[in-house]
């Protein structure tokens, strides 16, 4: 195992009707930024609550952050929020919305000429953020238990992540009440890209990390296992439950403890977003199976675990449990409606070139074995084809 070091300090407020405990929870005194996305928060009762639950404060909203939330619309809130000398921000909505706001935390105080450079320095020149609080609406990124944010930028065309200590929320409300108006591509993608989370942290190198694999494992399969449920689209209270709070536990850091991480499925899927504005969840579904088929030997003994401990492969050699954890993975993401080649996307090869030129031109390596250059994204994106 690897040394760590491990700190969360997100207050996790779980259950139905949470969302009345904000009064509570919000620092005294404070200046709110209410902070919201396209509009579902309206409709769906959520933005009613928060305002009951806030009544006395003072408020300042700042609604439109949009999925991949762009540079160009939060550095409006980044100005909108110096104005009006905000002190604390309250992030209601999905991923986004929670990701658009740490940047906005975070570029408020920033002393820099352009709040860009964050992202740019992944977040190593945050010195200071205003604090921040969320009531998450969409279980899949654990944006509402990490520090990290993915902001993308339309005029260059780019999707990076940052994160830094200073952007974790004070606090989360999780109530999964407020999933009930999701439809099956959001709840699709929230599972498919929890899943992707243990994926990274689980499918590397074998340390010999007994209760890290385990716990892995647990999440891969209660997503597994709930997934049906989840997607009936029925309000089964428990089942949207224990999906919100596995796909916190799937990026809270907790899994990272000791382990290597992979992370070039989101790396090559950042792009995937920013060339042909495909969802998170959409790039992941393609990538992951690629880059395993690309990377079955390195990875064979995890991917025999996953096989035998989440989809009960009993028999075969490492190598082909190894083979029938890919071929699972793939059942399973389209058992939930989820594609995982590009030909759904009518994405041709030559189309994903771009995506080629952009790490020959960054001369990034990914990966577990920082081995994943230019040269083998072009093998893995063939892959996907
Ligand atoms: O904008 P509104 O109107 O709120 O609608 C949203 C949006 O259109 C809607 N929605 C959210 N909650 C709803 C709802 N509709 C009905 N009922 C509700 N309860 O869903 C749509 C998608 O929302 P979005 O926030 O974009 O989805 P998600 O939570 O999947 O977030 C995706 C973003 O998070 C980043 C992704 O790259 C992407 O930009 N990620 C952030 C991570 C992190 N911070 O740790 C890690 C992830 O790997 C990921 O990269
Ligand atoms: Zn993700």
């Amino acid at each position: 195992m690897q040394n760590f070091t491990y700190c969360n300090p997100v207050k996790i407020v779980f259950g139905k009707n949470t969302i009345a405990k904000i009064n509570e929870l919000v620092e005294p005194g404070a200046k709110v930024l209410l902070t919201y996305g396209g509009g579902s928060i309206k409709k769906n009762g959520v933005y009613r609550q928060v305002k009951n639950a806030l009544k006395k404060r003072k408020i300042v909203e700042f609604g439109g952050i949009e999925p991949n939330p762009t540079y160009e619309t939060c550095i409006k809130a980044i100005r909108l929020g110096r104005k009006e000398k905000i002190n604390f921000i309250l992030a209601v909505g999905g991923g986004s919305v929670l990701d658009g706001s740490k940047f906005i935390a975070a570029g408020i105080p920033y002393k820099g000429k352009d709040p860009w450079d964050i992202i740019k320095s992944r977040g190593q020149s945050v010195k200071s953020a205003i604090p921040m609080g969320t009531v998450l609406t969409l279980p899949a990124t654990g944006s509402e238990m990490n520090t990290f944010a993915v902001i993308s930028k339309l005029s260059t065309t780019e999707k990076l992540a940052f994160g830094s200590p200073h952007t974790y929320p004070k606090f989360s409300i999780l109530d999964p009440l407020t999933t009930y108006s999701l439809d099956k591509k959001q709840l699709r993608n929230g599972i498919v890209d929890a899943f992707v989370h243990v994926a990274e942290e689980y499918a590397t190198v074998d340390l010999n990390t007994p209760l890290q694999d385990r716990y892995a494992e647990a999440i891969f399969k209660t997503l597994v296992d709930i997934a049906p449920a989840v997607m009936s689209g029925k309000k089964d209270y428990d089942a949207r439950a224990t999906f919100m709070w596995t796909a916190t536990q799937a990026l809270c850091g907790l899994l990272s403890c000791g382990v290597i991480g992979d992370w070039s499925t989101h790396g090559i899927g950042h792009e995937l977003t920013a060339f042909f504005g495909l969802a998170h969840a959409e790039t992941l579904a393609i990538v992951l199976p690629a880059i395993w088929k690309y990377k079955i030997n390195n990875k064979a003994a995890k991917l025999a675990k996953l096989a035998q401990n989440v989809y009960g492969v009993r028999t075969g050699s490492t190598k082909q449990k190894a083979a029938a954890a890919i071929k699972n993975t793939i059942k399973f993401f389209h058992s939930i409606g989820m594609p995982t080649s590009f030909k759904d996307y009518g994405i041709t090869q030559k189309e994903t070139e771009k995506v080629v030129a952009r790490f020959a031109q960054r001369g990034d390596v990914l990966g577990e074995n920082g081995d994943i250059d230019a040269k083998a994204v072009r093998k893995i994106l063939k892959l996907g084809l």
